[in-house]
């Protein structure tokens, strides 16, 4: 792992970021994992769901390494707002615009954290009887799970550390950043 020390400034607030992934781990990661999801869809009706926003730099580089036809539609969940804790309770704040039942959805998001999120969302969705539903997380902190959710394809295992950049965000900032970085202060 990079022990680069970053200092970055949005929002009015500075932190110094350690570099924890940088953009090529994460872009040969992306690759092997377009791979596997190319062979694992092969001649199937594929609708890729982005959970916004954090998901959505992982799902456009995850979808161009996808060589198969695919649909794209995204869903929004509540976040954690300015806080680096859960609050335990989830909800929907964006709906799919695409009917799911029959096809094979796989979805997307940018960290499997306690687990609520991607649990609330493929019961939802499971409902709507697609023939398949798959989740892909860039990320996975599983020592923080606080229910038994697996997702089928994940980038990287980390501790548990809060994490920005690459999409995930500290209090709405930081999306932009090109690597995932551990705030250290
Ligand atoms: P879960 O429902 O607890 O699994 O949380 C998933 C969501 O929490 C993710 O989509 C992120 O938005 C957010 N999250 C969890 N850990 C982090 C982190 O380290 N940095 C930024 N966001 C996080
Ligand atoms: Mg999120």
């Amino acid at each position: 792992m990079a022990k680069r020390v970053f200092t970055k400034s949005g929002g009015g607030i500075g932190l110094q970021v350690r570099v924890m992934l940088s953009a090529d781990d994460i872009a040969e990661r992306v690759r092997e994992l377009g791979e596997v999801i190319n062979r694992d869809f092969e001649g199937k009706d594929l609708v890729v769901v982005g959970i916004l926003k954090g998901a959505v730099i992982f799902m456009s580089d995850l979808i161009r390494e996808i060589k198969i036809p695919l649909e794209v539609d995204f869903m929004a969940t509540s976040s954690y707002g300015a806080s680096t804790k859960s609050s335990g309770v989830v909800q929907l704040v964006k709906d799919l615009d695409t009917a799911i039942e029959g096809r094979d959805v796989l979805v997307v998001e940018d960290i499997i954290d306690s687990g609520l999120t991607l649990s609330y969302l493929s019961q939802l969705l499971l409902s709507r009887k697609p023939t398949s539903i798959k989740t892909a997380v860039l990320l996975d902190k599983p020592e923080r799970r606080q229910i038994n959710f697996v997702p089928n394809y994940v980038g990287f295992s980390i501790p548990d550390e809060f994490v920005i950049g690459y999409g995930l965000d500290f209090n709405h900032k930081f999306r932009e950043l090109p690597y995932i970085g551990v705030v250290t202060d």
